[in-house]
């Protein structure tokens, strides 16, 4: 099947070559020409496993392009939108400029394809409402509306959108254009479908809400074991250990429960800050002042991180060496939006700190990009006669580091564990001073 992909940023682009590799002739459309220019290359403009080979090996097939020309999308049957939905400046709404404009461009190519009525596919995190609100100009247009999130995460998008969880449908109340474009999606997703992935039917609100839901919990269980996390501070327990055994009950599960310097990205504290907005204009801000909460322990978590740096050199991080291990917000990934890692990179350096910060993959983009921290290209080299070192992303090669190795570097043996990955036993049996983030 023809279709476009209109945004060709992690969503889009992923989404896209994912497309392409079922078999669909898929074109994406994005109006930054450097990124098109790389895409069309076969090169990845970030850091995800398993997308550069995809990307290239789908591009080579002939059956994947990118443009910059919106008349290139006409004629294709399903057109998803995949822009982003950052968060206002000066508010928490999210910022829908670029979903507005994006369906804005597609109103001109909605004519029959084949005798059938083209798709209009949302897949952005947007405010409930929106969907309606959209429908009501593709329909006149000749398309149809759809929305149908993506639950993919950062670090495992390839695999997230080849073998999701599931998959959400919301359709319009219209009965016949609702059964219209189900079958059209059915052909889309026929592979997936065929696998016995989970399908989940219904409306534009729902759909919706599914997305933010979902994310509001994850961000949730976060945030409870970090409020565990100032409790086993104040009482000398340990959360990792709590986590493990409340964990091994199913209905609470073992995932999303490790403390540390909490969440970031650019999905999960624009979208809570978003759907408490929504919640506001809908008169029902009641049901989430819980999210208010979430977020707060959120940010003290970053807080409680630089007290532990600060208290473990005495009292004032003016003219200590701090060394901080990652700066992405989390790893395997070279994304830094909202990440934990930097903003305490960044609060240490604004106390006098000097900081020496390295990250296997956002490394070069922060070097790139300009910053006045220093950033080096190792963490022995970032050790190297620091006061403290702080790990703050658990990149794997950090969290397999010998404590023996890196002390001939570092003397002064401390280590801030920022996300409860490392063995404290083994640091201390090699003579760090360890700190976690609830753990005693
Ligand atoms: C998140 C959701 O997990 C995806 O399902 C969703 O599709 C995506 O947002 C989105 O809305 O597009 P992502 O932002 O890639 O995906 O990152 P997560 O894996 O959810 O991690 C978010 C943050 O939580 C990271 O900073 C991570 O370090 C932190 N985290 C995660 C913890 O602090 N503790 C945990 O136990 C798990």
């Amino acid at each position: 099947m023809r279709m476009s992909v209109v945004g060709t940023g992690y969503l889009g682009a992923v989404h896209a070559a994912c497309m392409a590799s079922l078999g669909h002739e898929v074109v994406g459309l994005d109006v930054d020409e450097a990124k098109v220019a790389l895409l069309s290359s076969g090169q990845a403009p970030f850091h995800e496993p398993g997308f550069d080979e995809l990307l290239k090996e789908q591009v080579d097939s002939g059956r994947l392009t990118f443009t910059t020309d919106p008349a290139e999308v006409a004629g294709a049957l399903v057109h998803f939108i995949g822009v982003g939905t950052p968060q206002v400046e000066g508010g928490y709404a999210a910022d829908l400029t670029y979903v507005d404009a994006a369906v804005a461009s597609l109103l001109p190519h909605l004519g029959p394809v084949d005798g059938r009525r083209p798709l209009v596919v949302g897949k952005s995190t947007v405010p409930v409402g929106t969907a309606e609100r959209l429908a009501a100009q593709v329909e006149p247009a000749g398309g149809l509306l759809v929305w149908n999130p993506e639950f993919l995460r950062e670090g495992f998008a390839v695999q997230d959108t080849i073998d999701p969880d599931r998959i959400v449908y919301g359709l319009s109340k219209d009965e016949s254009d609702a059964a219209e474009a189900k079958a059209v999606l059915d052909e889309v997703y026929a592979e997936l479908l065929a696998r016995d992935i989970p399908l989940v039917v219904t409306d534009y609100a729902t759909a919706e809400l599914v997305k933010v839901a979902a994310n509001s919990f994850l961000a949730t269980k976060i945030s409870f074991i970090n409020a565990m996390a100032e409790l086993c501070t104040a009482t000398g327990a340990d959360v990792s250990t709590l986590a493990e055994a409340i964990g091994h009950d199913d209905r609470i599960g073992k995932k999303f429960l490790r403390a540390g310097i909490g969440f970031g990205g650019g999905c999960l504290p624009k979208d809570i800050r978003a759907f408490m907005a929504r919640a506001g204009e809908l008169g029902a801000d009641q049901a989430l002042t819980f999210l208010r909460e979430v977020d707060l322990i959120n940010d003290r978590t970053r807080l409680h991180a630089v007290d532990l740096a600060r208290r473990a050199v005495g009292g004032r991080l003016r003219h200590k060496t701090v060394a901080v291990l990652g700066a992405a917000f989390k790893p395997d990934s070279d994304d830094m939006r909202n990440s934990p890692a930097l903003d305490i990179a960044r609060r240490v350096h604004d106390e006098g700190a000097h900081v020496k910060v390295t990250d296997p993959a956002a490394g070069p983009v922060l070097r790139k990009r300009g910053t006045r921290l220093e950033v080096v290209d190792s963490a022995r080299e970032a050790a190297d006669g620091a006061d403290v070192v702080m790990l703050l992303t658990e990149w794997k090669q950090f969290k397999e580091l010998d404590p023996d190795e890196l002390a001939e570097v570092a003397p002064a043996r401390i280590i801030v564990d920022g996300r409860n990955a490392l063995d404290p036993a083994r640091w201390r049996a090699a003579g760090w001073t360890y700190y976690g983030i609830g753990r005693p």
